[in-house]
């Protein structure tokens, strides 16, 4: 039976998130650990603190936490199932549950601090997210909330999805899809719902990459949106798109390095 706490559709809520926890790193853990230390230090975490990692994946941010506050101070939930094990296994002794932003498997008043990195936009019900943040945070805690920038601010999936146009003008681009990767979304949706926000700001990371092939691997691991678009490709389309992507990337033949920029936010509850 479903967790009810869980999105209705796949375990993973369709986005290309039950997969093995290598083809995440692979994709996305590769920027996913340097932005959790700037998140990280955006939230204002230090020593003190309880913290629930929201939407952990495989543990970036989660292992960025464990290292600042130690892991009876650390808790994380995924809905994916693969992730949640995965999560355990990297960092052992931490409770990480399998329970949705939208029904938070921990307790009222539980954290100081809770954080979602990369998670928002792909939550089916972000306002009820928020009021499950505001239920588990105790008095005077604080949320902070992180999402690719939508307007060219992810290299790589700008990329991608740019290529995917070229060769099929209808590809589902992600940042047209997706809300809060535009500035003042993330910020008007947790005042909208009454919480004290600070100024967003920008946290900018960047992944290496030995040459193409260590990129397009990636993609065809199946992981989110635009992985689960390109395994659904004819092999024909899938090798255009390739070799479009790879033509937009300046044909490159040695290693490359790619930029990111992730907007943030940080809230602090209601009365
Ligand atoms: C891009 S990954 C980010 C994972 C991790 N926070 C990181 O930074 O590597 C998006 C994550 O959101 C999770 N997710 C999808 N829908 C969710 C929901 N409704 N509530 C909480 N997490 C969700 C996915 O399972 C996936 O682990």
């Amino acid at each position: 039976m479903q967790n009810p706490g869980l999105p209705e559709g796949p375990v993973d809520g369709g986005w290309g998130f039950g997969v093995p926890g290598k083809d995440y790193d692979s994709f996305m853990g590769r920027y996913a650990r340097p932005l959790a230390t700037r998140f990280a230090d955006a939230a204002d975490v230090s020593a003190g603190v309880t913290v629930l990692d929201v939407g952990c994946g495989t543990g970036a941010l989660t292992g960025e936490l464990v290292t600042r506050l130690g892991i009876r101070s650390v808790m994380a939930c995924d809905p994916s199932e693969p992730f949640v094990q995965e999560c355990s296994a990297r960092h052992p002794g931490v409770d990480v549950r399998r329970g949705a932003a939208e029904e938070i498997p921990f307790d009222d008043g539980s954290f100081d601090v809770v954080l979602a990195q990369l998670v928002l936009h792909f939550v089916g019900d972000p306002e009820r997210a928020l009021t499950q943040f505001r239920r588990v945070l105790a008095p005077g805690g604080r949320a902070a909330v992180c999402v690719w920038d939508s307007a060219g601010g992810m290299q790589m999936l700008r990329s991608f999805w740019d290529a995917a146009l070229a060769v099929d003008p209808t590809a589902p681009d992600e940042s047209r899809r997706l809300r809060f990767g535009t500035a003042g979304e993330i910020s008007d949706l947790f005042a909208a719902a009454g919480w004290r926000v600070q100024p967003e700001t920008t946290l900018p990371v960047s992944a290496e990459y030995a040459d193409f092939e260590d990129l397009w691997s990636g993609f065809l691991a199946g992981v989110g949106p635009a992985g689960a678009y390109c395994l659904g490709l004819s092999e024909q389309d899938r090798a255009a798109v390739r070799a479009q992507l790879f033509r937009e990337l300046g044909s490159p033949t040695a290693g490359f390095s790619l930029d990111a920029v992730a907007r943030c936010a940080v809230a602090v509850v209601p009365d």
